[in-house]
């Protein structure tokens, strides 16, 4: 060979050799010039290949082939570090400009240590819980190579006839922001580029959880005052927080499918809060604009996508196949591909990936740590929320000798850890049964009969045995609720009571007249008014994840007290939805003392019933209002103290009062600020959640608690579509829950 055929292979290769050696060390403009130096060296296809995401393909082989020629940015669902490796190393040595894969994976609570559902996490109202979760997931995901998690999803969800409120913090908006947060640093660790951080996701981007009759991917009618009053806070506080990611959601709002929505993507996401991550859609939701009516066919879908700021597509391969075309005949601008791409690498090189594409095979498990088990027990002792306890049936006393356990959720492993558990195993969930056999067992003895076998079972022939092992116990502690395939996505209910014949098996436990203590494990809350009024004690566990047998079992007999609220509403009636705290009050607001139906006289006048915004059977009291619960301890609230009467949109009110254990146990009460805008220029929420704390008393202690509220948050969208505080009367209340607490004037004057 000559010389300067040497030289010019040479030449020819120093573009690829300064990619493949990219380094991400340094500052955002280090990064933001390597972006440009790798973006001027791509072909199209290789831009396309950036923005495709696939999921894992069985065979190995058949991925290899894609990811050579750079037709792969991201594979979701691989999960085994040898493949991952086998894959990246595709990628880095084979491909050729050497730009890693970003491996992506859902771990929504947890990877193979399980938390508590979301809604579970986010009824601790400890922003701490949610943080360790997230890391802890996190470590555990990334130790095989998972570096991009979908998760938090931080929708507001406001009817649990929604599947998936279970991976919601629930109804509010302050706690969905705050919880969503916690999430965020969680997952993404102190520097995205440690190798144990994974990108987190923002989703679903917006709206999703207003489903239309809580139907999943169903259409949402939210005005725009909506969306940035409501539906927005969160996901502004997640980019605050620095999540890497954003997803679109499957719905479409007011005829715009989300994933096509220039208005949510570019002017509010990238325009106004200076999102510089990657946006990805939903499973395949860029094609599912065809079926929307919304694109015609594919090369429009990924043409409405790309153009409204969507930068990967999951799946679905329409952008890869039919953008050259679209950009050929002008349809996309070529700067579009470009800005998405340079969207991707940037996460790409935020993670580290170029220096340390690789995860170490050879590590140590870190999974089912013993911190991390510890860590989930701590957040399922605490996301139990305590409803009833007549005649204090719990703490379970010392005279109590023997236990009779039943219900089918009292041993089902599998079930008590929830919707969206693709990592984690059921063999080592330890269920309530087993705790409290291992745990208390030398102190009581327990009688075991499950009565149904699982919780949709109508079979009602083992009622029977299980009201017989009764007969010699001091106490039932009957363990009802939803298996974790009656919540999550695609798994919506009309009807919210129980499963199967666990209504039957609950009145015929509360007919032996033993005390009964109900454990409800579900994903959403249902209606459990009856079998409540049934029980003497009711404790509410959103499904509690590998460590929730020992945690409850250690609330019912005493040696954690809980502590958990209601994070939604709980219902009376499923035909009481929508019902959430922070609604706007109508014209004539629900008189709350409505006569019952069977008290209306036959032929009575047509405007007997006081003519207000009610239901003349089920009215509008909720069952447990929103942030609710129970100790076995009791709080006394002092008079608060605010800083002044009258502020400034510039001042910081301070609240002060103090907070007394006045009960008999050590416990932690979650002591709420709620405000409301009297009068505005649009008509605002009755009540809004503004702070929370979590303040543990031993028996007797009095502490000062402080709340310090900088006047600017009480800042809405008003009717300029303007954000904005205005002068005028507010009310604040200090409270245990949202229907309760004595309210206090303010007025801020400009
Ligand atoms: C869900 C997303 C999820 C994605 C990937 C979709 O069906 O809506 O929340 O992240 O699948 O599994």
């Amino acid at each position: 060979m000559k010389i300067q055929n040497i030289l010019y292979i040479y030449l020819l290769m120093l573009p690829l050799a300064s990619c493949t050696h990219v380094s991400n060390s340094g500052g955002d403009a280090v990064i933001e010039r390597k972006i440009e130096n790798l973006l001027s060296d791509m072909t199209l296809e290789e831009k396309l290949g950036q923005m495709n995401q696939i999921s894992s393909y069985g065979n190995i082989e058949d991925m290899i082939g894609l990811i050579k020629k750079g037709e792969v940015g991201s594979i979701l669902n691989e999960v085994d570090a040898v493949r991952v490796n086998a894959l990246q190393r595709v990628a880095v040595e084979e491909s050729r400009l050497g730009i890693p894969l970003l491996m992506a994976r859902d771990v929504i609570h947890g990877f193979k240590t399980i938390f508590p559902i979301p809604l579970g996490q986010a009824a601790t109202f400890d922003p701490e819980v949610a943080k360790d979760g997230a890391r802890i997931a996190a470590i555990e995901a990334s130790s095989v190579g998972v570096r991009w998690t979908f998760a938090p999803m931080i929708d507001i969800s406001r009817d649990p006839r929604w599947g998936r409120i279970a991976e919601s913090c629930g109804e509010d908006v302050y706690l969905s922001s705050v919880m969503g947060s916690a999430m965020v640093k969680g997952f993404q660790g102190d520097s995205l580029n440690s190798p144990t951080s994974i990108a987190a996701c923002a989703k679903h981007f917006v709206g999703y959880g207003a489903a239309e009759g809580g139907r999943d991917y169903n259409s949402t009618f939210i005005s725009e005052r909506s969306l940035r009053n409501v539906y927005f806070p969160p996901f502004e506080a997640a980019a605050k927080a620095g999540v890497a990611t954003f997803m679109t959601s499957f719905n479409d709002n007011d005829g715009v499918p989300s994933t096509g929505n220039k208005f949510i993507l570019k002017d509010v996401l990238r325009g106004e809060w200076g999102f510089d991550g990657l946006v990805v859609t939903d499973w395949n939701s860029a094609r599912e604009m065809i079926a929307h009516g919304f694109a015609a066919d594919d090369k429009d879908a990924a043409t409405l996508a790309v153009n409204a700021g969507v930068d990967m597509e999951m799946v679905s391969y329409a952008f890869f196949k039919n953008l050259p075309e679209q950009i050929k005949s002008g349809k996309v601008k070529e700067e579009v591909i470009d800005e998405a791409v340079k969207n991707i690498l940037r996460v790409k090189f935020r993670l580290g990936l170029f220096d340390n594409p690789y995860v170490d095979e050879k590590r140590p498990s870190v999974m089912y740590d013993e911190s991390h088990l510890a860590a989930a027990k701590r957040a399922a002792e605490e996301s139990v929320i305590l409803l009833k306890n007549e005649r204090e049936v719990l703490p379970l006393k010392e005279t109590v000798r023997t236990v009779a356990v039943v219900g089918p959720m009292a041993d089902a492993p599998y079930e008590q850890l929830g919707t969206w558990v693709f990592d984690g195993e059921k063999s080592h969930t330890q269920t309530p049964l087993a705790a409290i056999r291992s745990i208390y067992g030398d102190k009581v003895q327990v009688v075991y009969e499950p009565g149904l076998t699982y919780s949709r079972d109508k079979n009602v022939a083992g009622i029977a045995k299980a009201v017989s092992v009764t007969a010699h116990a001091d106490v039932v502690i009957a363990f009802v609720g939803e298996e974790a395939i009656l919540s999550g996505e695609a798994h919506s209910l009309a009807d919210l009571n129980l499963q199967g014949a666990q209504s039957e098996l609950i009145a015929a436990l509360a007919k032996t007249g033993k005390p009964l203590v109900t454990v409800v494990m579900a994903g959403r809350q249902l209606t459990i008014g009856k079998e409540a009024e049934e029980s003497d004690a009711v404790l509410y566990s959103f499904h509690p994840g590998t460590m929730g047998g020992p945690a409850i079992a250690d609330l019912l007999f005493g040696k954690a007290v809980p502590s958990g609220k209601t994070p939604v509403t709980f219902l009376k009636a499923v035909g009481q939805i929508p019902l959430y705290y922070a609604h706007n009050n109508s014209g004539r607001p629900a008189s709350l003392n409505y006569k019952p139906l069977e008290e209306i006289p036959v032929e009575a006048g047509q405007t007997s019933e006081g003519s207000s915004s009610s239901y003349m059977d089920a009215g509008v009291q909720p069952l447990y209002p929103f942030g609710y619960g129970l100790s076995y301890t009791t709080f006394k609230y002092g008079k608060p103290k605010i800083s002044s009467r009258e502020l400034s949109s510039k001042d910081v009110l301070t609240v002060v009062f103090d907070l007394e254990n006045t009960g008999r146990y050590e416990g932690t009460e979650v002591v709420q600020l709620y405000v409301q805008d009297k009068v505005a220029s649009v008509t605002r929420p009755v009540k809004e959640l503004k702070r929370f704390t979590r303040v543990t008393l031993k028996s007797g202690e009095k502490k000062t608690v402080t709340f310090e509220l900088p006047v600017s948050e009480l800042a809405f969208w008003n009717i300029d579509m303007m954000k904005i505080v205005e002068p005028g009367d507010f009310a604040l209340w200090v409270a245990p829950d949202s229907q309760s607490g004595e309210e206090i004037g303010f007025r801020v004057i400009d």
